[in-house]
Parts: C-alpha cells; sequence; structure tokens
C-alpha cells in the first residue's frame, strides 16, 4: 500500500461516514448510458416517483434535491412566511446543524424545546400558542420533528397522530426531518406510510444518504397545495439537479426489492449489539433508549482519545463526557467486537 493510500477502516463517527451499497453504485453505473433530458423528465425519476408513491401513497409530491439541509430548508420554507415560527426539539438538525440556514432561508424564529430524549411533546407546545394572533409575537406555523431523532430514539406511530392532530387543530402543519426515517420505520417495524402519510405528517424530508445511497434526498408533501409553487422554490434554492438521473436511479435501487429496510434494519442491529456489549462494561453507561442506529454512552473522559484513535466517533457532551456512536449498513460483527475489545482493553 502506498502512503498516500488510507487504510480502509471504518467509523462509529456517522452513518454519513459509510460508503455506498453495491445495489446503489450498480444502479448509478446502470443508468449512466446515453443522454436523457436532464432536470428530471426522464424515465429514471418518473419510475423513482412511482415507487414513492407506492410507499407513501397516492398522493405523495415527491421531489429530489442533493442533500438533507436542503430538504429541510426548502420543505419548510414551502410551508412559511418569515412572520411564522416552527417548532423543534433542542437537539433537532434544524436547530443546531445547518448553521442557521432555516432561519436564514425561512425567516422564521425557531422556537427550541429541551427534549432529553429528542422528542418533542404536544405539552411542551401549548404555551407557544399562547400569542396567535397577537402581532407583536412570531406565529408558530410548524412543528418539526426528527425521525429517528438526533438521540437514536423513534417516534411511535401513536406519537405522531397526536402531534400531527394537535398541529392541525392549531393551524400548525407537521414536519419530519426524516434523515433516518427507513431506520425508523425498521425499528417499529410498520410500513414507511405508516408513520408518514398515515399519521397525519404533512411534509417529510426523506434520507437516503445515510441508508447507503451516495447522496440525494426526497422532499415529500402530502398536499398538493403545498407542492404548488415547490417547483420554483427548489430552483431558486439551489437544490434542482440537473443530473437527476442520477439521484433517480439511487431512489429506485433503494426502495425496491426492501434494500431500504434490509440497510436501516442492519444498521439498527448492530447499534442493539454495540448497546449490549456495552452495557457489559461497568466503566461505560447507556443514556438513551437504542431505537435505530445510534447508541449514547458515558465513556470516561480519560479513555476518550485513545478509543477514537482507532474507531473515531464524537464526543456529544464535552461536560457530561456522554458519546454518540453510529451504525450504519455496512457496520460488522466483527467491528463490534473489536470495538467492544479495545474499550475492554483500554478501561481495564
Ligand atoms: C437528523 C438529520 N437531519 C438532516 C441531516 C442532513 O444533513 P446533510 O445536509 O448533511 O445531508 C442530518 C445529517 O447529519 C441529520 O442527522
Amino acid at each position: 500500500m502506498s502512503k498516500q493510500q488510507v487504510k480502509p477502516s471504518r467509523s462509529f463517527a456517522s452513518d454519513n461516514n459509510a460508503g455506498v451499497h453495491p445495489q446503489i453504485i450498480k444502479a448509478i453505473a446502470a443508468a449512466n448510458d446515453g443522454h436523457v433530458i436532464a432536470y428530471g423528465d426522464d424515465p429514471y425519476t418518473a419510475r423513482a416517483i412511482k415507487l414513492f408513491r407506492e410507499h407513501l401513497g397516492k398522493d405523495a409530491n415527491v421531489f429530489f434535491v442533493f442533500g438533507g439541509t436542503g430538504a429541510n430548508v426548502l420543505g419548510l420554507k414551502a410551508a412559511t412566511e418569515s412572520h411564522h415560527a416552527i417548532v423543534c426539539a433542542e437537539t433537532a438538525h434544524i436547530n443546531v446543524d445547518e448553521c442557521g440556514a432555516p432561519e436564514k432561508f425561512t425567516g422564521c424564529k425557531l422556537l427550541s424545546l429541551s427534549t432529553p430524549d429528542g422528542k418533542v411533546k404536544v405539552d411542551q407546545i401549548k404555551p407557544l400558542l399562547h400569542e396567535v394572533g397577537f402581532e407583536h409575537h412570531v406565529q408558530p406555523r410548524v412543528i418539526s420533528v426528527s425521525q429517528a431523532t438526533e438521540m437514536g430514539t423513534v417516534y411511535t406511530p401513536r406519537e405522531l397522530k397526536v402531534l400531527a392532530n394537535f398541529a392541525h387543530d392549531n393551524n400548525m402543519l407537521l414536519h419530519v426531518d426524516g434523515a433516518r426515517i427507513a431506520n425508523a420505520a425498521a425499528s417499529l417495524n410498520v410500513k414507511l406510510k405508516e408513520i408518514t402519510k398515515d399519521a397525519g405528517v404533512d411534509i417529510l424530508s426523506f434520507g437516503g444518504a445515510k441508508n447507503g445511497m451516495m447522496y440525494g434526498e426526497a422532499v415529500v408533501f402530502f398536499d398538493q397545495s403545498l407542492a404548488r409553487d415547490f417547483k420554483y422554490t427548489r430552483k431558486q434554492g439551489t437544490h434542482l439537479p440537473s443530473k437527476m438521473r442520477f439521484i433517480s436511479a439511487q431512489f429506485e435501487a433503494l426502495l425496491s426489492n426492501d434494500l431500504w429496510r434490509r440497510n436501516a434494519e442492519h444498521a439498527n442491529q448492530m447499534a442493539q449489539l454495540l448497546a449490549r456489549e456495552l452495557r457489559k462494561i461497568p466503566q461505560t453507561r447507556i443514556t438513551q433508549k437504542v431505537e435505530a442506529n445510534g447508541v449514547f454512552a458515558i465513556v470516561p473522559k480519560k479513555y476518550i482519545a485513545r478509543l477514537q484513535k482507532e474507531y473515531f466517533f464524537y464526543v456529544w457532551n464535552e461536560e457530561t463526557s456522554e458519546v454518540r456512536f453510529m451504525t450504519s449498513f455496512d457496520t460488522t460483527e466483527a467491528d463490534i467486537a473489536d470495538f467492544v475489545g479495545l474499550v475492554k482493553k483500554t478501561v481495564r
């Protein structure tokens, strides 16, 4: 191996650090055949949208974009005006990891709620509605939740329905940041439609990259009126991919033969295995329910740097020494055995 070559390795830093599933690579290569009309007027995009509708219902209005931040920002923009507010968890990606893009592009204020498990509850939102109609205050318009959450937890269909009903009773909409929607559906053992359309979700960012795609996400509206001008919003928001067929072909592969579910199930199972093994090590403590592909744990500070050298992962909370381990479609049992062995050796 030359000096320039990087040793193939895996980490627990992020499901975005994983490569691309071989079937997705195959789909990209197969789509690389001749010319088709650019910007989505092609057979790959038509077939991918048809598949989305099979999974999410025939009313799904589907738009492909490059990435997850773009999906969130533009989906939210379609539903808001700048005097509105978007209610979300303090830990929400839109609140902490999008460099203020939702505020910049929607003009809305984000009202963030403290949520120990990453899940927003109706009782927390109620006090924010006291000033509805009062011109001195922003007007809550969207509840945005992440499914699975940034804390590795999952909303049940019932919990989503409660949020959706509350939103609709109060002239609001429910947005789901579904960067890990597949992990949530696999965890709950439900169809994608049961935690989106059937649960009353209005706007969905549907993730691809964290579940084996190279890049590409979808914005889905379940209400035609929200989708009406979205083609302009997407273009103005710089997320209209010219060679759209290569995103569409990936989604076609992901949504066929249950690849989306198999990838997500595997990642979730690897998180369960990692958590089971870490629970046997008294120096570490799991801090969240492990419901998707994230494991949160307290690991004494003095050991972290050493562990990170071999298997990189992020410290979630410096103060409490809580770290986050993410598993992905390509995490293996051997990776986990190796890492757990390293933890045991390090804390001994
Ligand atoms: C919950 C959540 N939403 C959205 C995203 C999308 O981010 P990106 O813009 O990097 O694709 C991420 C990525 O880390 C995420 O974790």
